[in-house]
C-alpha cells in the first residue's frame, strides 16, 4: 500500500465516548495509575520485568533481563525454572494445595473439580508416563482433546519434561491435524474417544487413527477412553490407555530444569495464504508475561473465580485458561460445549452458579447471544462479575454496550484485549481502573511500544488508519516459525525494524487504539481503502442486523465496490426497504464511501473454526474463484 492510499484510508469515527470504571473496582486495582506505571516500564524495561520476573520463583537467577539481536530476543537469559513448578509446586507450597484450580463443567451440568495438589499428582504421574514411553525435553507431542481438565494435565506433563507440546484443536479435522502432526515430527499424540458438543459425542480417535496412517513419526497414541471402552486395548501397541498410563505411573516427577529460552510449545496459526505457521514461544518469557498480563488485565486476586470461554485449542487458551491463571493460583471454571446448548442462556447460568468474577470472551459469542434476547441473561444473578474481557476480533460498540449493559449491568469494566498467537499475551487493551471507549481497545500494555505507521513505518498522525507495529521485543514475543525462520524474519523486517502483526489501526489524540482489521482484509473503494470489519460493525449497529461479513467486488469506475451478506435477527424480513435503512446505517456512521452497494440476507456466514469470518471464502463464491484451503472452515 502506497502513502497516498495509506492517507485515503483516513475513516472519521463517530465512536468516542468514554465510560469510567466504577469506583470499588478502581480501589481493589493493583494498579491505579497506569499512566505514570507504563512511563517508569518504558523508561527502563529490563528493570521492569525483573521486577515482575522476581514474583516467581527461579532455580537459578538470570544473568541478565535481555539479549537483543534483532529479529531474535532472549530473555532472562540463563535462568532457570520450570512453568509448572511455578504453576503448581509453589503454590502447595505456600500452603494452597487444597484450593480448587478448575471446576471443569460440562453442557448437561456435569461437574468435576479438581485441587492444585490433584492436578499435581496426576502431572506427575502422567510425564513418568510419557518417560516410561520413552518420550525427553526436546521431543514433540502432539495433543488432540476436549476441552477438559485431562487436556490441561497433558500440556502440563509435557512442560513438565520439556516436551514441546503443539496442541490442535479438537474442532479441526483430518487434513488440518495431518499437517501439524507432520509439521512438528510429533513422537506421540495425546487425544480421547471423543468430545462433546451440542449433547453428542464427536469422536476423535477415529481421526486421530485415520491420520496418523502412513505417517511414521507418530509412535504412540495415548488416548483417554471416556466411557472405559477398552479402546486402546484393541488396537495394539501403538495405542496406550490415558488413565491406565496415570495409574501405573503414580508418584513424583522432579521438575525439568529448563533454561529460559528452552522452547515450551509450539501452536499452529494460519496466515493469510498456504501453509499454517508453527509459532514457537519458550519457557521464562512467555511466563512472566502471561502471569502478569493476567494479574493486571484481569486484576486477579487469590480469591476470585475466572472463566475464559476459549478452548485450550488456541492461544488464549494457552496463556489464559492454563498457564497464566495457574501461575497466579486462582480457581477456573472450564466449560466443554458450546454457548447456546441446552438453552442459550447457559453461560449465564454458569456465571451465577460458580459466582464467577472475571469472564473471557470472544465478540462472535457475545453477539450471537445478544441475538436471543435481554430476557436470558436477565433470568440469572450476574452480580459477582467485576471484569468483563473481550478478544479476538474488534468489538463493536452495539455488542460492547450489550455486554456492558446486560451482563455487566454497568457495574463491570470490559477490558478489550488486543493480542495474537504470535504475541504470545496482551498487547493493548486497558487495565480495569482506566476508562474505556468502546469499539477501541485502548493502550499498549506495560513495557510495550506501539505506533500506526506507513508502509515504510513513518508514524501517521492521529485517526489515521495504518499499520500497528511494536517497536520493541516483549518477554512472551513468538521466537521463531518451525521449521520455516524465513516466515518469522518477515514479522519484524517489513515495516523498518518494527513487529508488524499485519493489522491496521488507528491512534486517537488521546493514544486510545482503534482495531480496523487484518491489512489484508481491506477493500479499496475509489481508492479509499475500508476495512471490512469497520463496515461489518456499522452495519451490526442497525437493529435488525446480527452479524454482516463484507468483500470488495471489482468495479469498473472504483476498482472495488461493496458487497455484504447479512443476517437478520430472528424473525425479520428481508425486505428491499431493510436494505436502504442498513445503507443508511452505514452512511450515518462511516460515509458514503463506506456503503455497501449490494447487500444479500443469508443464514449463515463462513466461518473458522475460532469463529473469524472468512471473506475469502465469500469473495471466492462470489466471483467464481478457486477458494483455496478450507482447513480452518467450521460448516
Ligand atoms: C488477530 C490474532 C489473541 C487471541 C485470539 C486471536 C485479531 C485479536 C483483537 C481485539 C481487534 C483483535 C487481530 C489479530 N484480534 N484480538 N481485541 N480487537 N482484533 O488470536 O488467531 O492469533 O488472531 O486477531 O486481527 O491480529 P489469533
Amino acid at each position: 500500500m502506497d502513502k497516498k492510499k495509506l492517507e485515503n484510508l483516513e475513516v472519521h469515527l463517530k465512536v468516542d465516548e468514554k465510560i469510567y470504571p466504577p469506583k470499588e473496582i478502581v480501589e481493589r486495582a493493583w494498579i491505579k495509575d497506569y499512566e505514570t506505571v507504563y512511563k517508569k516500564s518504558i523508561e527502563d524495561r529490563e528493570v521492569f520485568w525483573s521486577e515482575v520476573a522476581k514474583e516467581l520463583e527461579w532455580f537459578e537467577p538470570w544473568d541478565k533481563v535481555l539479549e537483543w539481536e534483532h529479529p531474535y530476543a532472549k530473555w532472562f537469559v540463563n535462568g532457570k525454572t520450570n512453568i509448572t513448578y511455578n504453576a503448581l509446586d509453589r503454590h502447595i507450597k505456600n500452603g494452597k494445595g487444597d484450593k480448587i484450580a478448575y471446576i471443569y463443567v460440562d453442557e448437561e451440568g456435569n461437574e468435576e473439580k479438581i485441587t492444585y495438589k490433584e492436578l499435581l499428582e496426576k502431572v506427575e504421574a502422567l510425564a513418568n508416563g510419557l518417560k516410561s514411553l520413552g518420550l525427553k525435553k526436546g521431543d514433540r507431542v502432539s495433543i488432540y482433546m476436549p476441552n477438559s481438565i485431562e487436556a490441561i494435565a497433558s500440556m502440563l506433563a509435557c512442560a513438565r519434561l520439556g516436551i514441546i507440546h503443539s496442541v490442535v484443536f479438537a474442532g479441526f479435522s483430518e487434513g488440518a491435524l495431518r499437517m501439524r502432526i507432520e509439521d512438528a515430527q510429533a513422537r506421540a499424540v495425546i487425544t480421547a474417544t471423543y468430545t462433546k458438543r451440542r449433547g453428542k459425542k464427536i469422536p476423535l480417535l477415529p481421526t486421530v487413527e485415520k491420520t496418523i496412517d502412513g505417517l511414521d513419526n507418530v509412535e504412540k497414541v495415548i488416548v483417554w477412553d471416556r466411557d472405559k471402552e477398552g479402546v486402546a486395548k484393541d488396537r495394539g501397541n501403538k495405542f496406550v490407555d490415558f488413565n491406565s498410563l496415570i495409574e501405573e505411573n503414580r508418584g513424583n516427577c522432579p521438575p525439568e530444569i529448563m533454561n529460559a529460552e528452552d522452547p515450551l510449545f509450539i501452536l499452529y496459526t494460519s496466515g493469510t495464504t498456504g501453509k499454517p505457521k508453527g509459532v514457537l514461544h519458550t519457557t521464562s518469557g512467555y511466563m512472566v508475561y502471561t502471569y502478569y498480563t493476567a494479574k493486571i488485565v484481569f486484576d486477579l486476586h487469590d480469591e476470585d473465580i475466572y472463566w475464559c470461554t476459549a478452548d485450550i485449542g488456541w492461544i488464549t487458551g494457552h496463556s489464559y485458561i492454563v498457564y497464566a491463571p495457574l501461575v497466579n493460583g486462582i480457581t477456573s471454571v472450564i466449560m466443554e460445549g458450546v454457548p447456546t446448548y441446552p438453552h442459550p442462556g447457559i453461560w449465564w447460568e454458569y456465571v451465577d452458579k460458580y459466582k464467577v468474577n472475571v469472564f473471557y470472551t470472544a465478540p462472535t459469542a457475545i453477539r450471537m447471544l445478544m441475538k436471543y434476547g435481554d430476557e436470558i441473561p436477565a433470568k440469572y444473578d450476574l452480580s459477582s462479575l467485576r471484569i468483563l474481557g473481550s478478544v479476538g476480533e474488534p468489538i463493536n460498540p452495539e455488542a460492547w454496550h450489550w455486554y456492558y449493559e446486560n451482563i455487566g449491568r454497568k457495574r463491570c469494566v470490559i477490558v478489550d484485549t488486543w493480542w495474537q498467537t504470535e504475541t504470545g499475551g496482551h498487547i493493548i487493551t486497558t487495565i480495569p481502573s482506566y476508562p474505556m471507549k468502546p469499539g477501541k481497545a485502548g493502550k499498549p500494555f506495560f513495557g510495550i511500544e506501539v505506533a500506526i505507521v506507513d508502509k515504510n513505518g513513518e508514524e501517521l498522525p492521529p485517526n489515521t488508519v495504518g499499520y500497528l507495529v511494536i517497536k520493541n521485543p516483549w518477554p512472551s514475543m513468538m521466537r521463531n516459525c518451525w521449521g520455516q525462520p524465513e516466515r518469522y524474519k518477515k514479522y519484524w523486517t517489513e515495516i523498518k525494524n518494527y513487529y508488524n502483526p499485519d493489522d491496521l489501526a488507528s491512534i486517537d489524540e488521546e493514544g486510545y487504539i482503534m482495531i480496523v482489521g487484518r491489512a489484508d482484509d481491506v477493500i479499496s473503494v475509489a481508492g479509499h481503502r475500508i476495512g471490512t470489519m469497520e463496515v461489518e460493525s456499522a452495519i451490526v449497529e442497525h437493529p435488525d442486523v446480527v452479524e454482516a461479513a463484507v468483500i470488495g467486488k471489482p468495479d469498473e469506475v472504483k476498482g472495488e465496490r461493496i458487497k455484504a451478506f447479512v443476517i437478520l435477527k430472528e424473525g425479520v424480513k428481508p425486505s428491499d426497504e431493510l436494505k436502504k435503512e442498513i445503507q443508511k446505517t452505514v452512511r450515518e456512521i462511516l460515509g458514503p464511501i463506506a456503503i455497501p452497494e449490494e447487500i444479500e440476507f443469508v443464514e449463515k456466514l463462513p466461518k473458522t473454526r475460532s469463529g473469524k469470518i472468512m471473506r475469502r471464502v465469500l469473495r471466492a463464491k462470489e466471483l467464481g474463484m478457486e477458494i483455496g484451503d478450507l482447513s480452518t472452515l467450521d460448516d
